[in-house]
């Protein structure tokens, strides 16, 4: 398996959906709800899905193609991905990881695109059309923004650390907004720019020292969890169990921080 290639043709995916972002940002066609009044989807959304499956399919015909928008919102989506991993070759694909962000014009969403091969994770490219920023990685080959290498930074305490989380369109989150409200007061500052997959990024390049939110799917975190391991950090489910295609509940750190934030996150906060 040529897993450069196979990074080329997933950034190309990327960049031609990344067209159609940067083109209707802000002013989507239709929007349409989801699972609930937090979880929106818009024609865009799907037109890009479309276009990024046209793309890798051409390239590898045999391939198993996991999208956002071909599945069921909600718990029947992460057994889905499990069933799918069984396969040889499976892309997972997010085309369009900020959908809020996109349909009010907020210049953060990105396209993410995970490669499995042999159930293993072994490329991730998370493309931001609004800033140009190329974010990609192959498994044990690093990790690269825009052709320059990045690794993950050398904050080693929570205390002095920038995360970042997000507000879960379902079930858990309350106990998110809860978790980001305890964080808030001991750790240098939280963020929540909307896209998970942008967050996973930044915590590769350095620019966040972690990440955690639960209640996340495979296209939000494959391409990202390769991303941030291949520039040298850490990505587990929130009980510290190794990130798998079904992991729901993440912590993505730079390594150094990775155990204080596990232990924090675990302190009991009840789900509301
Ligand atoms: C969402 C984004 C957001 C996160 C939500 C996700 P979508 O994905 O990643 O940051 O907080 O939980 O559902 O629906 O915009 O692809
Ligand atoms: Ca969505
Ligand atoms: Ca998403
Ligand atoms: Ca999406």
């Amino acid at each position: 398996m040529d897993l450069q290639n196979a990074q080329r043709v997933a950034q190309a995916a990327a960049r031609v959906a990344g067209e159609q972002i940067r083109t209707f940002i802000g002013r989507p066609a239709q929007t349409h709800q989801k699972s609930s009044p937090h979880d929106l989807v818009t024609e865009v959304d799907k037109a890009c899905q479309t276009a990024i499956y046209e793309i890798l399919q051409k390239e590898y015909p045999t391939s198993v193609l996991l999208g956002e928008e071909s599945v069921p919102p909600g718990a029947a989506a992460a057994t889905l991905a499990v069933q799918q991993v069984e396969r040889d070759l499976l892309w997972v694909v997010d085309p369009i990881d900020g959908t809020l962000n996109f349909i009010r014009g907020l210049p953060a969403c990105t396209v993410s695109i995970g490669l499995m091969v042999e159930s293993v994770g072994r490329v991730g490219v998370i493309y931001d059309p609004m800033r140009d920023e190329m974010f990609s990685a192959i498994r044990g080959q690093g990790a690269y923004c825009n052709g320059r290498p990045m690794r993950v930074s050398t904050e080693a305490d929570l205390s002095s650390s920038v995360l970042a989380s997000g507000f879960p369109t379902g079930a858990y989150r309350g106990r998110n907004a809860e978790q980001i409200r305890r964080f808030g007061y001991h750790v240098r500052n939280v963020r929540a720019f909307g896209s998970a997959a942008l967050h996973l990024a930044y915590v590769a390049a350095g620019r966040l020292d972690g990440f955690w939110e639960n209640d996340l799917n495979a296209w939000d975190l494959l391409a990202g969890a390769v991303m941030v391991e291949a520039a040298g950090g850490r990505v587990t489910d929130a009980d510290g169990a190794p990130y798998s295609l079904d992991t729901r509940h993440v912590a993505a750190t730079n390594g150094h921080i990775h155990d204080q934030l596990l232990r924090d996150l675990n302190l009991d906060i009840p789900l509301a």
